[in-house]
């Protein structure tokens, strides 16, 4: 199981630190949460702060685009640093397109699903992608209550990625933390991004990340 921290809740007057942290504290992924304030409602980090978190580690940047028309900022993320790309099937008229575009750019591939979207419409997209992404939240902030039927959600995909015989990541993104942690990992996730249990852990996010993993079922 991979654990990505996201910095969208970190200090960002000190996000070296703060990144260096969460790779201190074991973690495998560092989450970056893209907003426009148009698909979503709130703004935050864009290719500059990605490109700060690029030099601040060499643990691979999951970059997670909750923007409209995506396919007009891709080169920019790519240059930033990212290595995986995910893009909302909400957000994107041309999906097949896009995930391709974002292949020849030379990083890897995901869409995001939101909670009231049925797995059905990525269907026709599993064979293109590195990552999927199960949010468990309404995307635009951190901090929200996990929505319980998000978990049926992460079984199904799970069941869909198997049959298709894909070998992407499956990601549950929103609400995730210590007490919900083995239950993913049972539901079939591979990747939990963190955002509030990790850098608003009493401890810090080093035992933030650690909290989560020794929840998991070894
Ligand atoms: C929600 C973001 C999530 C979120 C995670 O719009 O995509 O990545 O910030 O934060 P927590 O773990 O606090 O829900
Ligand atoms: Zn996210």
């Amino acid at each position: 199981m991979k654990i990505a921290p996201s910095i969208l809740s970190c200090d960002f007057s000190r996000l070296g630190e703060e990144i260096r942290a969460v790779e201190a504290g074991g973690a495998d992924w560092i989450h970056v949460d893209v907003m426009d304030g148009h698909f979503v409602p709130n703004i935050t980090i864009g290719p500059v702060i990605t490109k700060g978190a690029r030099r601040s580690t060499d643990l691979p940047l999951d970059v997670h685009l909750m923007i409209e028309s995506p396919e007009e900022y891709l080169e920019s993320f790519v240059e930033a640093g990212a290595t995986f790309i995910t893009i909302h099937v909400e957000a994107c008229r041309n999906l097949t397109d896009t995930l391709d575009r974002i292949h020849s750019l030379g990083v890897k591939a995901g869409v995001a699903i939101n909670p009231e979207t049925p797995l059905e419409e990525i269907g026709r997209v599993l064979r293109q992608l590195d990552l999927l992404v199960i949010m468990s939240v309404n995307p635009g902030f951190g901090g929200q209550g996990y929505i319980p039927g998000s978990t049926e959600k992460v079984a199904a995909a799970r069941s869909l990625l198997d049959r298709q015989n894909s070998s992407a990541e499956l990601e549950v993104d929103g609400g995730v933390g210590a007490s919900n942690a083995a239950d993913l990992q049972s539901a079939g996730a591979s990747v939990l991004v963190a955002g509030s249990a990790v850098y608003r852990h009493p401890e810090g996010p080093g035992a933030g990340v650690r909290t989560i993993r020794e929840a998991l079922i070894s």
